[in-house]
């Protein structure tokens, strides 16, 4: 513990270094013993650091939130102490940040990140964690504007160059900067830097702007690094071993055979409720992800991430109600049911969905020609009152070069292979 003791704690150290080593053990016994030392010596930084380590191991293995609350404030104080040493001032202050994070309270966790970077103007990673933080709570301009100064300082710092990057590419839509800052970022391999986030939108970045030789390059290298599943299947939320194939047949999800005979059998009534809708203008949305090139491609939301949407099944009780009996699809918590329609001269990039843990079952409802779906290196056409199958964290694509509007239900289900506590404890998405 020796760098983390200053000189006067130096003088208590046997004290210290007893209650530290029973922080693991017996988390409520040293936490008497660093207040006894605290009495004796109320301007013991280790005292106070070590008083938070104990608080905190108790917090966690009470689930006591005002427990966690007393040790960030003890965290805190570290950092207005006299004479502390350096290893000690950021092992406080990042646990500090590292739990008021874990509470929410980001407003907070940022003026502990400006003290870290004050103490330590020459270490750029106080800074990297700072803009992680910006991102987190959707401050995208402050991160923004600290990634220029620490480019401006450190303009081979990996962590910071992927991060501008990815800004860039998914805020600004612009690829160009986005996947030249991203590739320098990963091309230094620094650890921060090998994260599925920015090797799935450089790829894709890539792919967008022509070049798909490089977008299969980082692609693969994604999968050399345990990043994605595969090649084609870049999901980031996964349960590795679930069954993998891009399309399903009918039989393949017997599990869910009453479902798929349901859909099909009622497709008309579907239909009708849809196209009502559609009729009424205003209730379909956009899409919102950024994934469409050319066109017009939009959603009517009914279920998603496991919960109904109240206003938009008024509209289509028929749909909610028979969706809703299938609780593998109403209730699943990674996916969504929805009508989409897509308008004549529509193009979706090519892309991945989140996860495996779903399969995307689409009922045809209005399908005119020229409209065309590819999943992994298979293209397929809708056809009305059947269903197309596929697991839409393999790539996809869907093109519209027909004349009238396509119109489907799509309904999300727990891939088969899940297991019931999986199903529940799996987080939303
Ligand atoms: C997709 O999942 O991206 C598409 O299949 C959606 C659609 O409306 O075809
Ligand atoms: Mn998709």
């Amino acid at each position: 513990f020796a760098g983390i003791t200053n000189k006067d704690d130096w003088q208590i150290r046997k004290e210290l270094d007893e209650a530290q080593l029973n922080l693991r053990n017996n988390a409520a016994y040293a936490l008497k013993m660093f207040e006894k030392v605290l009495e004796k010596y109320p301007s013991s930084p280790r005292g106070f650091y070590g008083l938070a380590q104990a608080l905190d191991t108790l917090a966690d293995k009470e689930k006591s939130n005002e427990l966690l609350e007393e040790a960030i404030s003890n965290y805190f104080k570290v950092s207005e102490m006299k004479n502390v040493p350096d290893p000690l001032y950021k092992a406080s202050l990042e646990r500090c940040i590292d739990r008021t994070r874990f509470r929410g309270k980001y407003g907070k966790a940022i003026r502990v990140h400006l003290k870290l970077i004050n103490r330590f103007p020459d270490q750029p990673e106080y800074r990297n964690q700072l803009t992680i933080t910006y991102l987190t709570i959707g401050k995208v301009e402050e991160a923004r504007s600290v990634l220029e100064e620490t480019l401006q300082k450190w303009p081979y710092n990996g962590c910071a160059l992927v991060h501008y990057g990815f800004i860039w590419k998914t805020i600004d839509n612009n690829l160009e900067k986005g996947v030249f800052y991203m590739q320098k970022g990963i091309d230094t391999q620094d650890p921060c830097t090998i994260d599925g986030r920015f090797y799935f939108h450089l790829g894709d970045g890539y792919s967008r702007i022509g070049n798909s030789k490089k977008a299969l390059k980082i692609y693969q290298e994604g999968v050399d690094h345990k990043l994605f599943l595969s090649k084609y299947q870049r999901s980031l939320y996964n349960v590795p071993r679930l069954t993998a194939r891009p399309w399903w047949k009918n039989n393949q999800l017997s599990k869910y055979n009453i479902l798929l005979e349901d859909l099909e059998k009622h497709w008309i009534a579907i239909k009708n409720e849809g196209l009502a809708v559609l009729n009424q203008q205003g209730f379909f949305q956009d899409e919102s992800e950024n994934l469409k090139d050319t066109g017009d491609w939009k959603q009517f939301e009914l279920f998603a991430r496991g919960r109904r949407n109240t206003k938009n099944c008024n509209k289509t009780p028929f749909t909610c109600k028979l969706v809703g009996s299938h609780i593998d699809a109403s209730g699943c918590r990674r996916g969504q049911t929805k009508f989409s329609v897509m308008h004549p001269g529509t193009h979706v990039w090519s892309h991945c969905g989140p996860t495996n843990c779903r399969l995307r079952i689409h009922l045809g409802l209005k399908v005119p020609p020229k409209t065309f779906i590819r999943v992994g290196d298979t293209v397929r056409s809708w056809n009305a009152g059947k269903l197309l199958i596929f697991d839409d964290s393999f790539e996809h694509e869907v093109w519209h070069n027909g004349t009238d509007i396509r119109l489907v239900l799509i309904v999300d289900v727990w891939h088969p292979e899940l297991t019931m506590t999986e199903k529940e404890n799996l987080s939303s998405l």
